[in-house]
């Protein structure tokens, strides 16, 4: 397939060097920008991940940029089709992921400002947390149209529950479908009716209380890898999830992905960005795809949207 376009994947921590070395490695883009605040960090990284080519045999570029807080080196990521935003503080053992929203607020509402002046067409993907919060953040920072910006969470804990339900039947994980929907957090909607393993419903397979556990578990799913840890939070699958948002993007594969999206109406519920999904196209979220719940989990999202709609109206003050 021809290579085309620019991605920038602005941090280059954990979360953001995985994810641009994903991206390279699909090596379906022309270039990939990395950028962060830590003067040397992205530029360092780039080198090494453009030596990894000729072993791994991708032809994608990586360019690492050090940018400033007043916008200097952003320039870099001009042209970018998509901007993935990682920038901002992981979890410490015990923390919400709550308890950074004021630090990542303040940084993600800068890099979102910056992307609004450097980048105005993009499709932006946020994966700072607190995911849905930061999500609407962007939004409003860049003024960007609602289905231009979406955030990461339910790939991620769609792709936990998923590799739990594997593991516990002793399956492939390729036989396996889950689905999480709502907040990135406490109230994340699993949708038990939703998940089969080769086409199986998953409520046949398992007791009722062994997929509660394995709830539970996705629910922690975060929290479980932080403590373990003990600095920093999870990247591989947080990574893997975003690049592959990205992807869908890139080639307008219209692809139906759990993710953060603005909802005008769907499942009733409107004005929030949350967590369902959606089809995801060159334009960013093509359009919400409403799926069958029962009466149960509807009931969930709407307590979730309601539970992240209030903070994040708060966001504006960030
Ligand atoms: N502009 C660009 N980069 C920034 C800025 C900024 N204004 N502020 C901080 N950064 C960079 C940091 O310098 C650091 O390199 O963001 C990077 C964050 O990297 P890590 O500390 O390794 O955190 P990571 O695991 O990558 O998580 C990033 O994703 O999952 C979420 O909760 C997590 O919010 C966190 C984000």
């Amino acid at each position: 397939m021809a290579r085309s376009g620019t991605v920038a994947v602005i941090g280059a921590g954990f979360y953001g060097s995985t994810t641009a070395q994903r991206l390279a490695e699909y090596d379906l883009f022309d270039t990939v920008v990395l950028t962060d605040i830590i003067e040397g960090r992205p530029e360092g990284l780039a080198l090494d991940m453009n030596q990894s080519r000729p072993v791994e045999g991708f032809e994608t570029r990586v360019v690492g940029q050090t940018t400033g807080r007043d916008g200097s080196g952003y320039a870099a990521i001009a042209g970018s089709e998509i901007v993935v935003i990682t920038a901002g503080l992981p979890r410490k053992p015990g923390m919400s992921r709550m308890d950074l929203l004021e630090v990542n607020g303040r940084i993600v509402r800068q890099v979102a400002e910056n992307v609004a002046e450097y980048a105005p067409d993009a499709v932006v993907i946020v994966v700072s947390n607190p995911l849905d919060e930061m999500t609407a953040l962007t939004q409003l920072a860049t003024g960007f149209p609602r289905h231009r910006v979406m955030g990461q969470a339910g790939m991620l804990d769609t792709a936990r529950f998923t590799n739990f339900v594997a593991e516990e039947l002793a399956v492939p994980v390729s036989s396996v479908r889950t689905l999480t929907l709502g907040s990135h957090g406490d109230t994340m909607v699993p949708v038990p009716s939703a998940c089969t393993v080769d086409g199986a419903p998953l409520t046949d397979l398992l007791p009722a209380g062994k997929i509660e556990e394995l709830i539970t578990r996705t629910r922690n799913g975060g929290a479980e890898v932080v403590a373990l840890l003990k600095t920093g939070s999870a990247y591989y699958a947080p990574s893997a999830a975003a690049a592959r948002m990205v992807r869908a993007v890139h080639q307008d594969s219209g692809a139906v992905l759990p993710v953060c999206a603005w909802l005008e109406g769907e499942y009733g519920i409107s004005n929030v960005y949350l967590g369902v999904t959606a089809e995801l196209g060159r334009s960013g979220v093509n359009r919400v795809a409403e799926i069958p719940l029962t009466a149960g989990e509807l009931a969930q999202l709407r307590q979730a949207a309601q539970a992240v709609a209030a903070k994040q109206a708060d966001v504006r003050n960030l």
